[in-house]
């Protein structure tokens, strides 16, 4: 195995993991949210709160540094449009994750706190977050489609 195939390994093996995390709990959020119990977006939301630093980030990371070790290795330039949209991309979705979803955890808390869990106070953020998380979902699919196609 070469270094540019192992290097394409870690790459793939961490966006799999990371993808296919962020769309279980989105798919997942839905159901709860279909399911009218609204302590289970609640649950799920906190589940998600602590995978967030020991999951996203660390995966979001290694995607990263293992693309800029493949454009190094192989033949491929950072000037390139697809490797700027790449990292575009990856770093818009771990902006939104850290900028968004922190502080909404803290306000959900809060609402929970002051209005009860079941409340439509908490369930406005709940909702917020469902939104926010399926759209950072896009930008992962679209940074998919850029890595593949290379526009
Ligand atoms: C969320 C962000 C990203 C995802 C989901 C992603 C996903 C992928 C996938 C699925 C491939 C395999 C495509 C193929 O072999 O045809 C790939 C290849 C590659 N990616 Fe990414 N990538 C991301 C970000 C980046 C970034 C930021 C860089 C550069 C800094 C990068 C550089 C590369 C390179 C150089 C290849 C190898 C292309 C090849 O050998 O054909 N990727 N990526």
């Amino acid at each position: 195995m070469t270094v540019y195939e192992a290097l394409l390994f870690v790459h793939i093996f961490a966006a799999v993991l990371w993808i296919g995390g962020a769309t279980l709990h989105v798919a997942l959020m839905q159901l709860a949210r279909r399911s009218g119990e609204r302590e289970q977006s609640l649950t799920l939301i906190r589940y998600d709160d602590r995978l967030g630093p020991i999951y996203y980030l660390p995966l979001g990371l290694i995607v990263l540094a293992a693309g800029i070790g493949l454009v190094v290795e192989g033949d491929w330039g950072f000037d390139q449009s697809w490797v700027i949209a790449g990292l575009a991309l990856l770093a818009t979705a771990m902006i939104v994750g850290i900028a968004f979803f922190l502080p909404a955890g803290k306000r959900l808390d809060h609402a929970v706190e002051k209005y009860g869990p079941a409340s439509d106070q908490a369930f406005a953020v709940v909702r917020q977050v469902e939104v926010v998380a399926t759209l950072d979902l896009l930008l992962l699919y679209a940074a998919i489609f850029v890595m593949t196609v290379k526009p």
